[in-house]
C-alpha cells in the first residue's frame, strides 16, 4: 500500500515523482485552485495550452512535465464539475491507479483541485484524500509472484490553495487510518473460506485488538454458545466440521457518552446448506462476512480514533454446509431469547445468526444498535451495486445514516418494514418460519430480525449484499470486498460527539 505524503514535506522532494496528475473538469482551470508557486502555474498553464486537456470524462492526457517536481504531467478528465458525482470521482482516482501501475511510476503527486456537486469545500476534500488514499488496493495473498513492480510507493498531495500545511496534515492523517480499516475489512472479505474460517475470523480480531489497543476481545465457543441457549447460530454451524464463535470486541473508554453495538453476520462460507444453492457463482458465497469485515473496520477505526463511546462489535461466525448432521428444512429450532423457528430454508441462515447476536446485545445496555450482513439476493435485486438497503424502528437514526452515506460515498436506501411483513413469517408449528415467498425477500429479512431487538433500543439493519463486495469493477471499486460501513459507521459515531 502506497505511503502517502504532504507535497514536498519528505526527504524525496531532490528525486522528481514519475507522474504529477492534474485532475480537471470541463471548461475551468483547476491550477488556480492549487497551492503552487505562480512559476509553476505558468509552466504548466503553458502545458496545458499545449496538451489541450478539455476535461472531459474519461479523457487521460500526459506529457513532458515543465517544472522540476516530475518527470511527466498527466491531466485526469472527469467531465462538467456541476454534475460531479462520487462515483465519477472514484472512478478518475482509479484510472490515475491503473495507468499509473501500467506505467510503473512509484512515486505519483495528486492535484485534486475539484469539488465534488453537492457538498462544501471540506467535506469534499476529505472524500477526494480518502478515495484517493483506498484506490491503490490489491489482494495477492495468495499469489506466489506478487507484482510488488506494479505497485505504487508514495502518493504525493498538493496542498489547495488557502489549506495549511497543517491542515493537509490532519486531513492525512485521518485518511491513513480510514485506510488501514477499509483495507483490513477488504483483506477479511476476499480470503476464501478454507483459509478465513470462524476459528481464523477470531484470530483475526485478536490480532488486530493487540496492534491498535484500546479493545478487549472475547470469544464465545460451541461451549459458551450453548450455555447461551444460542440456537440459531448452533444450528446453521452444526452441518459444518467448523465450530461457530461469537466473536465480542469491546471498545470501554472511561465516562463513555453512549453505547452502540455494531452486529456483523460473519458467515465463512455460505454453501445454502441442504437447501443448497445452484453450483454456478457458488464460490462467491467466501464473501457471506462481509457484515463481520465491516465491524471489524469499524472496530478498528474506533479504537485509533479512541472516540468516548461505549462501542462493542459482535461478530456471530459459522459456516453453512449440507451434511448428515445439517439442519433441515421443517426442522424447528430455538433461538436465545426464546422464540420458536421453523427452518423453511436452511439458505435463510445469516438471520439465524444475527437473531442470537441482536438478542445478545441487551447485555451492553445500547442506545443503538446497528448491523451489517450480506443478507438477501432480494436486495440486490431491488437496489442492484449503488447502495445497501436500510431497515429499522427509528426513522430518525435512518435519515441520519442516509444522509452520512450520502456524503461519504457509501449509499444507504431505506426499505419499509410495515408490521404486515411479518405475516409473510407465519409458521404452522412454531413462532415463526425463517423465510417468506419469494416476495419482499429484503424486508421479510429484516421483519425478522425485528423480532429479536432488543426493547427501547434505536436499530437499523443494513442489508449490504449488493455492496459490501463487488463481482466485477463497478463505479470506481475494484473487485472484491469493499470495506462498505467502515466510513459510514465511523462517521456516524464521530458525529454522536457533537
Ligand atoms: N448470503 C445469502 C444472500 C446473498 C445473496 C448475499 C447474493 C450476497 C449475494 C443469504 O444467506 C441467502 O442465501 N439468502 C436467501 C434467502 C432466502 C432463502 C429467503 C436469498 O437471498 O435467496
Ligand atoms: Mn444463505
Ligand atoms: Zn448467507
Amino acid at each position: 500500500m502506497a505511503d502517502l505524503y504532504q507535497f514536498r514535506d519528505n526527504s524525496n522532494t531532490e528525486n522528481p515523482l514519475d507522474c504529477l496528475y492534474i485532475l480537471r473538469c470541463t471548461g475551468y482551470d483547476p491550477l488556480g485552485r492549487l497551492e503552487l508557486d505562480a512559476k509553476e502555474k505558468r509552466a504548466l498553464k503553458q502545458k496545458a495550452k499545449a496538451l489541450k486537456p478539455r476535461g472531459q470524462e474519461g479523457e487521460l492526457i500526459s506529457g513532458e512535465c515543465p517544472i522540476d517536481m516530475a518527470h511527466r504531467v498527466t491531466f485526469v478528465g472527469l467531465g462538467d464539475e456541476s454534475e460531479l458525482s462520487l462515483s465519477k470521482l472514484r472512478s478518475g482516482l482509479l484510472r490515475v491507479t491503473k495507468q499509473a501501475t501500467k506505467n510503473r511510476e512509484y512515486q505519483i503527486g495528486l492535484a485534486i483541485a475539484v469539488r465534488a456537486h453537492g457538498m462544501t469545500d471540506a467535506e469534499s476534500r476529505l472524500f477526494a484524500l480518502r478515495e484517493a488514499a483506498i484506490c491503490d488496493y490489491t489482494f495477492d495473498h495468495f499469489k506466489s509472484k506478487k507484482n510488488e513492480f506494479d505497485k505504487i510507493d508514495g502518493i504525493h498531495f498538493i496542498p489547495l490553495a488557502g489549506e495549511t500545511e497543517e491542515e493537509l496534515s490532519d486531513r492525512l492523517k485521518t485518511v491513513r487510518m480510514y485506510r488501514e480499516s477499509v483495507y483490513f475489512a477488504r483483506d477479511l472479505a476476499n480470503r476464501p473460506g478454507n483459509d478465513l474460517t470462524p476459528e481464523a475470523l477470531a484470530s483475526a480480531a485478536r490480532d488486530m485488538a493487540e496492534e491498535v489497543g484500546n479493545l478487549r476481545v472475547t470469544i464465545l465457543g460451541l461451549k459458551e454458545l450453548q450455555k447461551e441457549k444460542c440456537g440459531g447460530i448452533l444450528a446453521v454451524a452444526q452441518g459444518s466440521v467448523e465450530e461457530p464463535k461469537m466473536i465480542v470486541i469491546e471498545h470501554r473508554p472511561k465516562k463513555p457518552k453512549k453505547s452502540v453495538v455494531i452486529v456483523g453476520k460473519g458467515v465463512t462460507f455460505d454453501s445454502g446448506g441442504i437447501s443448497i444453492k445452484p453450483s454456478a457463482g457458488m464460490g462467491w458465497m467466501k464473501y457471506d462476512m462481509c457484515g463481520a469485515a465491516t465491524v471489524m473496520g469499524v472496530m478498528r477505526a474506533v479504537a485509533a480514533l479512541e472516540l468516548p463511546i461505549k462501542v462493542v462489535g459482535l461478530i456471530p461466525t459459522a459456516e453453512n454446509m449440507p451434511s448428515g448432521s445439517a439442519i433441515k428444512p421443517g426442522d424447528i429450532i430455538t433461538a436465545a431469547n426464546g422464540k420458536t423457528i421453523e427452518i423453511d430454508n436452511t439458505d435463510a441462515e445469516g438471520r439465524l445468526l444475527l437473531a442470537d447476536a441482536l438478542h445478545y446485545s441487551a447485555r451492553f445496555n445500547p442506545d443503538v444498535v446497528l448491523d451489517f450482513a450480506t443478507l438477501t439476493g432480494a436486495c440486490v435485486v431491488a437496489l442492484g451495486h449503488e447502495c445497501a438497503g436500510i431497515m429499522g424502528n427509528d426513522t430518525e437514526l435512518i435519515d441520519q445514516l442516509v444522509k452520512i452515506g450520502e456524503d461519504s460515498g457509501e449509499r444507504v436506501w431505506p426499505l419499509p418494514l410495515f408490521d404486515e411483513y411479518f405475516g409473510y413469517l407465519k409458521s404452522e408449528w412454531a413462532d415463526m418460519k425463517n423465510a417468506g415467498s419469494r416476495w419482499g425477500g429484503a424486508v421479510t429479512a429484516g421483519a425478522f430480525l425485528k423480532q429479536f431487538v432488543p426493547e427501547k433500543v434505536s436499530w437499523a439493519h443494513f442489508d449490504i449484499a449488493g455492496v459490501g463486495y463487488l463481482e466485477k469493477e463497478h463505479n470506481g471499486q475494484s473487485v472484491g470486498g469493499t470495506g462498505f460501513g467502515v466510513v459510514l459507521v465511523s462517521t456516524y459515531l464521530q458525529n454522536l460527539l457533537k
